[in-house]
């Protein structure tokens, strides 16, 4: 039994890829790179900065793909041979970026998941495929207002960049392709570092207007005060993911990944965040011509995530997350691990790997 990974270099799928390890999975990652081994090489790096003993890295080999090609990229031979092995997928990759080009986005959040979803209908056919966990993003909701459902997928909403749309898009394909294959697809809101030690690899959201708050560079922030800023740790989503995957086949549908009722307002978050940084809270304001988005291009993209009148419903995460103590930890209680990693780390520009995070949390201050 092997586990297909897609993502391994990632944020999301690193934390996976570690507790996967950290079971008795074996684990076939799927790898960008000019030949297989310089895959494996990347693939290495993941593994030294997770700190994965050598007994374990016996576990997990790299197969170089690249998800915007016909078939992933892979040969016929290796296709079957995978088909041979593999019983499960967790299908992480996707471009992120919510400034791509529509064919750019949709070339590795769409056609990338198409071919994942190929490769698993050649294991469905051989009757081995026993489950498999699409990670989607819970924006797909775009700007809807209001409550988003599990079940929900296109409302009439609008979407704010090419990634929600193509996320979506992606979704819709899981969907069809989830009639007849054991597929849940985990939808995590806006994913932050790990509540323990605050570490995370990836600076962008909701650490831009952080940084600036921190550096003073924040006179005021765009939004309403009673909108929600949903957001969860890393450790959280990967602890979903794997506990989704081990579940029986007849779990399928859409699972929430988020903080929903839980999400603090944004005049609690800025509260929050005043308080720990040290600083004055800045004013909110709510006209869209803001102090945040004409800091940069950067800081525009990220800006509409702070001015959401919605909310997510996490029905089935309480019925399949829940009862294995699976629950997003409320904000104030691990906001000072992100701020005091990020700040180590200064927001990105010295980042620790995930097992120097690791050590550092655990060796007493001098
Ligand atoms: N981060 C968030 O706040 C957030 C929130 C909600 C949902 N999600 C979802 O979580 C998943 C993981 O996101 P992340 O934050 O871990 O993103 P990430 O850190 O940018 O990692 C993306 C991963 O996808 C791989 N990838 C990208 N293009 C590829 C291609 N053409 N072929 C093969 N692999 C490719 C990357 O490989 P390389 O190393 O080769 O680039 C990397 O391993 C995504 O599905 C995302 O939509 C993320």
């Amino acid at each position: 039994m092997s586990v297909l990974l897609t993502g391994a270099t990632g944020f999301v799928g690193m934390e996976v890829l570690a507790r996967l390890l950290e079971g008795d999975e074996e684990v076939v990652a799927l790898v960008r790179g000019g030949d297989e081994s310089e895959a494996q090489a990347r693939l290495d790096t993941v593994l030294d900065g997770l700190g994965v003993e050598p007994a374990a890295r016996s576990r997990v080999r790299a197969v170089v793909a690249e998800l915007t090609s016909p078939g992933l990229g892979l040969t016929d031979a290796d296709a079957d041979t995978l088909a041979g092995e593999v019983t499960e997928i967790v299908h992480c990759a996707a471009s992120v970026s919510f400034a791509q080009s529509l064919p750019d986005a949709r070339a590795i959040n769409v056609l990338g998941t198409r071919g994942v979803l190929e490769l698993a209908q050649r294991i469905g056919q051989r009757g081995a495929l026993r489950r498999m966990v699409h990670v989607s993003t819970a924006y797909v909701a775009g700007r809807h207002r209001g409550r988003f459902a599990e079940r929900d997928l296109y409302i009439g909403q609008e979407f704010r960049n090419t990634y929600e749309q193509t996320k979506a898009e992606a979704e819709a394909l899981v969907d069809a392709a989830g009639q007849d294959l054991p597929i849940v697809t985990l939808r995590p809101s806006i994913i932050m570092g790990e509540s323990d030690t605050g570490w995370t690899p990836a600076f962008n959201v909701l650490y831009w207007p952080l940084r600036a708050f921190d550096r003073g560079l924040l006179p005021s922030i765009p939004t309403k005060p009673g909108n929600r800023v949903d957001v969860v740790p890393v450790d959280f989503v990967a602890d979903a993911i794997v506990h989704l995957l081990r579940e029986p086949s007849d779990v399928r549908g859409v699972v929430h990944a988020t903080a929903s009722d839980a999400a603090p307002t944004a005049q609690e978050l800025v509260a929050l965040a005043a308080q720990t940084l040290g600083r004055d809270r800045p004013p909110l304001v709510e006209d869209s011509d803001d102090s945040l988005g004409r800091h940069s291009e950067e800081a525009a993209q990220y800006m509409p995530y702070f001015d959401m009148e919605m909310i997510f419903d996490d029905e089935r995460a309480r019925e399949l997350l829940s009862p294995a103590g699976i629950v997003a930890p409320p904000l104030h209680d691990y906001f000072p691990a992100l701020v005091d990693y990020a700040r180590r780390a200064r927001w990105g520009k010295t980042a620790l790997t995930r097992a120097q995070a690791r050590a550092q949390a655990t060796t007493p201050a001098a």
